[in-house]
């Protein structure tokens, strides 16, 4: 009896009714939780049109999860400049895209929307525990090269020539925000910068180079006293 009177919406049933607006405001909530404000998109999603609602709502929530995961943004950059295919770098394709200011992590991840930051954080310490960012005729750049190549290190470090690349205006202008050290070459240890040619060769001198490659976890194979 009770159900039935439930089911037939009639003149005078504003318990239901009220019923019937909760419902909706719950749906509208569920919705909202489940697909993402339209207000919360990244504005490079707003303008594209030809992302499909349901790849928009799976970006949400990609870079929703990738927040959740704290990463110094240096170890963008990483990935970025360490990847194998140069085409894929992106800095500054997008109009908006300005690199005196803190960059967005999905821009930095070279194609790939669902990359586990941690992980990746991880592998770039593992596989390129240093990452020299030189210019390729530059000499302080290539005193420091040559005394890491003395050093003979496993793995080797990872150079990486600004100049020759096509994003060599965004990749300095975000360095130099992020190390605060403006001139080239720019030695990153384990995502933090050492300084440049100097200070390599001030811990060469005094005798501290040595540890400090080791201890980021490479190899010392070079004959150094
Ligand atoms: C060696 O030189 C570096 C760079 O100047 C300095 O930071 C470090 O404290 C020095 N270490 C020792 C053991 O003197």
């Amino acid at each position: 009896m009770d159900s039935k009177k439930r089911l037939s919406p009639g003149p005078g049933t504003s318990p239901i009714r009220r019923r019937r607006f909760i419902l909706v405001i719950a749906a509208f909530l569920c919705f909202i939780y489940f697909f993402g404000s339209p207000f919360r998109l990244p504005a490079t999603l707003r303008n594209a049109s030809g992302v499909s609602r349901a790849k928009i709502v799976h970006l949400v929530k990609g870079s929703k999860s990738q927040t959740a995961v704290k990463v110094d943004e240096i170890y963008g950059l990483l990935n970025l400049v360490t990847g194998d295919s140069e085409h894929e770098h992106i800095l500054g394709h997008t109009e908006s895209f300005d690199p005196t200011k803190p960059v967005d992590m999905a821009l930095y991840a070279a194609g790939k929307e669902d990359l586990d930051w941690k992980e990746r954080v991880e592998e770039l310490n593992t596989r390129y525990p240093v990452v020299v960012f030189s210019k390729s005729y530059c000499p302080y750049s290539k005193r420091a090269k040559d005394l890491l190549a003395a050093y003979d290190v496993s793995p080797p470090p990872k150079i990486i020539e600004v100049d020759l690349r096509d994003d060599a205006i965004q990749v300095k202008t975000v360095l130099t925000r992020l190390t605060h050290h403006a001139t080239f070459p720019n030695v990153i240890i384990r995502g933090k910068s050492i300084g440049g040619s100097d200070q390599l060769h001030a811990l060469h001198a005094n005798r501290s180079l040595r540890r400090t490659l080791e201890k980021a976890g490479m190899t010392v194979r070079g004959d150094i006293s």
